[in-house]
């Protein structure tokens, strides 16, 4: 961080996330990998930030790099059946002592995080039991896959306890039967059914694959930063004719998100485990470094709320300060909510305008029209526009003229035309600042 503006801009910049996020059910699920990299404890301090930010926060390990070794160290082998494997009970046996290894590890990190800033003198307890019921897959192609098993039930209200009281749960890739077997599961499956029956705002899946959707030449496609449902479905489902590759943990992965997504889940990120601070970049910016999977469509136009006063100040008092738009003060977006429309973006506001009429005349002004600088050049000006239009036409204006520093060509180019101070209606011709010295503009819609 450079000056003292760059950590005031930053703090104000997260602020709406903290809001956002507080109380909010995330599961994070991850493989063994991140636990013999040499960044794995910065990673499990982020888990303990989340928590202390309030997030209900559960968390779904995985072993595989650490079970192979040990496969191969006891010679013996794995046998893939339509890509699951056959858990004999030498295998099993292999897995339980190689979970609860990893499972110390983890919580090992988890305490060290808490010993050191920013988490220093903060407690969080990690809860572990016998949530999750499973079941065995049986017979697949006439082979018995004997201990690898699925989810059968999740005891969601064990888990929502531990939760209410502010403690992580920590879960493996292991459930019960009713008899007392145990057996392997995956675990995709377990963070896939413990996110769904949770009905958890987030599921945030770490990947080994750099990221989502690179170009073959290795440039980001920037289009796969996010996905609706019926988007991932398209792109699982046609992957020959685009110009990048998925690779195939990535193909799994969305399939995951799809399944998460059709049972409730409204958000699923993958993100690469790769990128230090992955988790709090995708969560905490706009532009994030994931991919993010939704239900439906991210964006939204509606008319502000007195509760929108706080987003729409943060949008707008950055452009004040530089001159490009007039100043507003709290006090005033409160007398004037009414007037705004705001467009969101996953539940932020990253765009606004307000419609004055003047009353007694066919005329209405158009002010304080702005888009969050991360989505500018994508329509989301000419978007608000149309809006503002639309409610224009309800109330019976003919006429919009607008007063800018900045924009000119922008409202030149959607057929405004320039006139001068002694056009406007008279009411507005006596609060014209001749400090600022705005262009006036007026169009008929
Ligand atoms: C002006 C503003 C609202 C445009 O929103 P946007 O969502 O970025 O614009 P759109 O995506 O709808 O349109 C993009 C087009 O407008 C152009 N454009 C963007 N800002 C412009 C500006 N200030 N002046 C002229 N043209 C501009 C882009 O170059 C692009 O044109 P192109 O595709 O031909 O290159 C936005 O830049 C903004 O918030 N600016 C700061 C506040 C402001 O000046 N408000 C207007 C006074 S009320």
């Amino acid at each position: 961080m450079q000056s003292n503006n760059d950590f005031v801009a930053w703090f104000r910049s997260i602020v709406p996330y903290v809001n956002e996020f507080r109380g909010k059910t995330f599961v994070v699920v991850f493989d063994g990998e991140i636990i013999l990299d040499k960044c794995s404890a910065e990673f499990f301090r982020d888990l303990n930030l989340l928590v202390n930010l309030g997030v209900k926060l559960v968390v779904v390990h995985g072993i595989y790099p650490q079970i192979r070794t040990k496969i191969k160290e006891a010679n013996l082998y794995l046998k893939y059946i339509k890509g699951q494997c056959v858990t004999d009970a030498a295998i099993l046996k292999l897995i339980k002592e190689t979970v609860g290894q990893i499972r110390i590890e983890i919580e090992a990190l988890l305490s060290m995080g808490l010993s050191k800033p920013p988490m220093a003198n903060s407690t969080i307890c990690i809860a572990n039991g016998n949530y999750i019921t499973a079941r065995p897959i049986g017979i697949v192609n006439g082979v018995d896959l004997m201990f690898t098993g699925e989810v059968r039930k999740i005891d969601m209200s064990a888990i929502r306890d531990r939760l209410d009281q502010g403690e992580m749960v920590l879960l493996s890739p292991l459930g019960y039967s009713r008899i007392g077997e145990v057996f392997s599961l995956t675990p995709e499956n377990v963070a896939i059914e413990v996110a769904t029956s949770l009905k958890a705002d987030k599921l945030i899946f770490l990947m080994d694959t750099p990221n989502i959707g690179r170009k073959s030449h290795g440039e980001l496609n920037k289009s796969l930063n996010e996905l609706t449902l019926s988007e991932a479905r398209i792109l699982l489902s046609n992957l020959e004719n685009k110009d990048f590759r998925l690779s195939k943990e990535t193909k799994k992965y969305l399939s995951c998100a799809i399944q998460a997504c059709v049972g409730g889940v409204d958000r699923i990120h993958l993100i690469s485990r790769l990128i230090d601070g992955a988790m709090l970049q995708e969560l905490f910016t706009h532009k994030g470094v994931g991919c993010m999977i939704s239900r439906g469509s991210l964006w939204t136009f509606r008319s502000a709320e007195i509760d929108d006063v706080g987003g729409i100040l943060q949008l707008i008092e950055p452009l004040g300060n530089e001159g490009v738009l007039a100043g507003r003060d709290r006090k005033l977006i409160e007398i004037e909510i009414d007037q705004f429309l705001v467009l969101e973006h996953d539940n932020m506001i990253i765009g606004c305008a307000a419609l004055n009429h003047f009353l007694g005349t066919n005329i209405g002004e158009l002010t304080c029209l702005a888009i969050h600088s991360d989505y500018r050049n994508k329509g989301c000006g000419d978007s608000l526009f149309r809006h503002i239009k639309m409610r224009a036409k309800r109330l019976g204006i003919k006429k919009l003229i607008v007063l800018t520093t900045k924009a000119s060509h922008w409202f030149t180019e959607r057929g405004f035309n320039e006139i001068s101070v002694e056009d406007l209606p008279k009411i507005k011709q006596g609060k014209y600042n001749y400090k600022r010295r705005s262009k006036i503009f007026i169009r008929n819609i």
